[in-house]
């Protein structure tokens, strides 16, 4: 770490603020890059039936590392012959195997696939980073370790099934379909895959078309854990292999995370099967702060609310809602905090900010933040200097803000918060409420009854209190409404894993 050679250049800039206003660009850090190496292979073929395959049809698309542009490796496109060799090998897996092992024994298993995870931690962290475009510091201390929670925990799970649901006996539902979004690759896989291997299921699973990599690494892990044949396949693509696996017949269940536009589609497209269904899908978040708040811990709340990993969080506490007394000051702390936040490259271990995942969710955000202008609220985005190459958003944030703005209402999935004020609880309920979501939302308040008070009224799954986006696999996850249905996590995520007999 050195010492930005130029404080008193910097001050002597002329239009420059007051001392006390830039005091995060006062520093200015060596580059830390996190050294490991990724492992990345040049190709990655299908994982079907406990081997590595070449696709059917013989196409092969790039994953691109969205930091700098540059291709990183090439994927196997499952197409729909494909996608039915993984589903048959599942359940020839689940009839002649997996249903049959006694829970204690699938434990194994899992532990051995959670203790390969750790041995590997760093190589995945980069490979995720690189893949996805999150910082290194995200992808190391929180996805990776909370993937390998996530197998820890349901090994502990699968031979104490009949505690899952007291009173009734559980069995597991045959093969079951997963699809997976970009955002947190390697752990939505893990909160997939885990329970329902756990349960005595096998799975296909089709990770997103963007960050296919750890998934396709894990079933390195699958092999050397010696997890038998066709237990987990994994079929790469974008929405067209994914529709054709959760319209296969043999997946007696489907569980997918994703934008609620293709939830729906999905849903319409299995109206009137026997197929059970979890969907968890988008979410636009209310942050409340009240007056009697701990305003700087709040402060740390919000940025890490919604500014973690590049907002790309579908519990993002993506809407402020502050109470009026406290509104000025909370504002102002919140744009001295994003001054001082880094942006750029991911691998690095001071970035706070990675690259946005894909150029396509790049230009949503620019034109979601170019209508929240147009529409009226006021932005705010620091000056910091941006990578030339590689696909990056500044932290925003958007004041005098109403509920009628699109920003307020639509999922942005980006670094961008939009704030608005209140002045009652019954005011802060109504206007967290008022959003066809229902995933999460944050209050922050110093009495306890008002936390209770609220985590009763807010049409939310998941009430942090005085936090916010802490996880942990024993505490369930999902929505209401348009957010979605069904729960990942904890004894009610097993529940979904599993048929009541
Ligand atoms: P998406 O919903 O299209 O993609 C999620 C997964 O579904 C991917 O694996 C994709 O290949 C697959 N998929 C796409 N069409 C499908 C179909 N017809 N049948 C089966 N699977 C299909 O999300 P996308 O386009 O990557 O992002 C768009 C927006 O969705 C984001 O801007 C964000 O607002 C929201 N989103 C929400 C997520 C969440 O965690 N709730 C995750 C990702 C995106
Ligand atoms: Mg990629």
């Amino acid at each position: 770490m050195a010492l930005l050679k130029t404080l008193p250049k910097a001050h002597a800039r002329p239009g420059r603020p007051a001392p006390e206003l830039i005091f995060g660009e006062l520093w200015e850090y060596d580059p830390a890059p996190e050294s490991a190496d990724p492992k990345l292979k040049p190709r990655y073929e299908l994982f079907i039936n406990g081997e590595f395959v070449a696709p059917k049809s013989g196409k092969y698309f790039d994953s691109i590392n969205p930091a700098n542009e540059q291709k990183l490796a090439e994927i196997a496109l499952a197409g729909a012959a494909d996608v039915d060799a993984a589903c048959q090998a599942a359940q020839r897996a689940f009839d002649q195997v997996w249903s049959r092992l006694p829970g204690r024994e699938r434990a194994k298993y899992l532990f051995r696939i959670a203790r390969l995870l750790q041995d590997r931690a760093r190589e995945f962290a980069v490979a995720e980073t690189m893949d996805g475009g999150k910082p290194i510091r995200e992808s190391r201390d929180f996805d990776v370790p909370m993937a390998a929670a996530h197998f820890f925990y349901h090994a502990g799970w699968a031979d104490k099934l009949d505690y899952v649901a007291p009173g009734r006996r559980v069995a597991p539902l045959g093969v079951v379909a997963q699809v997976i979004p970009w955002n947190f690759p390697l752990l939505m896989l893990a909160w997939k895959i885990a329970p329902a291997l756990a349960m005595g299921n096998c799975v296909v699973l089709k990770p997103a078309e963007t960050t296919s990599i750890t998934a396709l690494k894990l079933a390195e892990i699958f092999q050397d854990a010696g997890l038998p044949p066709g237990v987990v396949n994994f079929v790469a693509g974008a929405g067209e292999t994914g529709a054709a696996l959760v319209n296969h017949p043999i997946p007696a269940k489907v569980a997918f995370t994703g934008s609620t536009v293709v939830g729906k589609l999905i849903m319409r497209s299995l109206a009137g099967s026997d197929k059970k269904m979890t969907m968890e899908l988008g979410g636009k978040a209310a942050n409340i702060v009240f007056d009697d708040a701990p305003i700087d811990q709040a402060v740390e709340g919000i940025i890490n609310g919604i500014f973690f990993n590049q907002g790309h969080v579908c519990c993002a506490g993506s809407r402020l809602l502050v109470h009026e007394p406290v509104a000025a000051t909370v504002l102002a702390k919140l744009k001295n905090r994003i001054k001082v936040l880094r942006v750029g490259d991911p691998l690095d271990k001071n970035t706070d900010i990675g690259a946005i995942n894909s150029k396509e969710q790049l230009g949503k955000i620019t034109e979601l933040v170019a209508s929240g202008v147009k529409e009226g609220a006021e932005m705010f985005q620091p000056a910091c200097k941006l990578p030339a190459k590689g696909w990056y958003f500044r932290p925003t944030v958007f004041s005098k803000v109403t509920m009628s703005h699109r920003i307020a209402r639509e999922e942005i999935f980006g670094p961008v918060l939009s704030v608005l004020t209140f002045r009652t609880v019954d005011e802060a309920v109504e206007k967290a409420n008022n959003t066809a979501y229902g995933l999460s939302a944050g209050v922050w308040t110093d009495k306890g009854s008002r936390i209770l008070k609220m985590s009763t009224e807010l049409k939310a799954g998941v009430v942090w209190a005085n936090t916010y986006n802490k996880f942990d696999p024993t505490s369930p996850f999902g929505g209401y409404k348009e957010s979605g249905f069904g729960r990942e996590g904890g004894r009610q995520g097993l529940l979904d894993y599993c048929r009541l007999i």
